[in-house]
């Protein structure tokens, strides 16, 4: 009988171990540990026999069910831990997957175009500054010289987060708040381009995404005049577009900037003949400038008696369109690989 008993543990304790699933170990529990198993079967018996070999017997079979159960225990936690890493195994993505003729990616057409436009100014001398893309409205409005209510503030369609006061925080609108920081933060003279991210309620089309990037520039120096940025802008356009781009400044309107311009970039896609593009035109608009308004200065604290300066901002996204003439600007928020590559 304790030959059998010994057996009958060492085949419960083979079936447990070799139980490759969960699934497989519940039912191998069932059939070692279980009320139709060999063991049960064994307790079941015990009646037949008499006190002290009953006593004994019934230990000897305690003792087995316990070890039997811890081994299924264990084997459990074996298993799960198995099964886990292989689900991981699974559903994990190989980040360092090398795609043959792809290369291992790069960055993105706008990534790169924001990288370029950043150098050319580095080379005139600027410096690049930063801001957030969630702002309040008094960076992105009001300290622009546009109070509460201004009829300006139509000109962009904004985008409003619900944070504090209604509309008192919002997407930015364009990245002229930075003009602002900027100007808090240190005193004339100042030279630095804000590149960044800049969101409207707008819908896409050709020429115009939600979601778009612009590139500032503020300048605030003894002496500075219309001509220095002029100057700046066609020398940033020939330097970015080369010779057979043109650009051309029109009279225009920012409460910001008195006088104000509008800066246009000849259409690249039809070289300035007129096509969807640039609306049968032959100019694309890049951006606005002008010189900062001395109500601007004065809501910074910089005296508009003793300084002046001139601010732009222009489309990087535009950039992109116009220097690769690409007809449609949604191309490249949809990360098609085949338009993707080409740059
Ligand atoms: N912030 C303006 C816009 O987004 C552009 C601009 C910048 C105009 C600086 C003048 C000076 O439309």
């Amino acid at each position: 009988m304790s030959a059998d008993l010994s057996d009958l543990e060492s085949a419960g304790a083979a079936r447990i171990g070799g139980a490759a699933t969960l699934e497989e170990l519940r039912a191998v529990e069932a059939e070692v540990l279980g009320k139709r198993s060999a063991l049960a079967d064994m307790t079941q018996r015990l009646r037949e026999l008499d006190g002290d070999e009953r006593r004994k017997r019934g230990q000897e079979i305690n003792e087995i069910r316990a070890r039997l159960q811890a081994a299924a225990d264990a084997r459990r936690t074996e298993v799960e831990e198995a099964e886990r890493s292989a689900r991981l195994g699974a559903e994990g993505m190989d980040l360092t997957e090398v795609l043959p003729g792809h290369g291992r990616g790069h960055l993105h057409l706008v990534t790169q175009t924001q990288a370029e436009l950043e150098d050319v100014f580095l080379g005139m001398g600027f410096l690049v500054a930063e801001g957030p893309e969630v702002e309040s409205d008094w960076n992105n409005f009001e300290a622009l010289n546009m109070p509460p209510a201004h009829p300006a503030r139509g000109m962009w369609d904004t985008l409003y987060v619900r944070l504090n006061e209604p509309e008192s925080t919002m997407l930015r609108t364009h990245t002229s708040p930075v003009q602002i920081r900027v100007m808090q933060s240190q005193p004339p003279p100042i030279y630095i381009v804000a590149p960044g991210r800049c969101y409207r309620r707008d819908t896409p089309d050709a020429r115009h995404l939600p979601t778009f990037h612009q590139i500032e520039g503020l300048v605030v120096d003894h002496g500075i005049t219309f001509g220095d940025l002029a100057g700046t802008i066609e020398t940033f356009t020939t330097a970015y577009f080369g010779p057979a781009i043109h650009s051309r400044l029109r009279p225009s309107y920012f409460p910001f900037t008195e006088p104000s311009a509008e800066f246009e970039v000849t259409c690249a896609v039809c070289k300035g003949e007129g096509c969807r593009t640039c609306s049968q035109t032959g100019w694309i608009e890049l951006g606005g400038c002008g010189m900062v308004d001395p109500n601007v200065f004065t809501a910074v604290g910089i005296d508009p008696e003793e300084w002046t300066g001139f601010a732009f901002g222009f489309g990087i996204d535009r950039c992109a369109q116009v220097r690769h003439g690409i007809p449609d600007m949604r191309v490249l928020t949809e990360n098609d690989i085949r338009f993707l590559e080409q740059f």
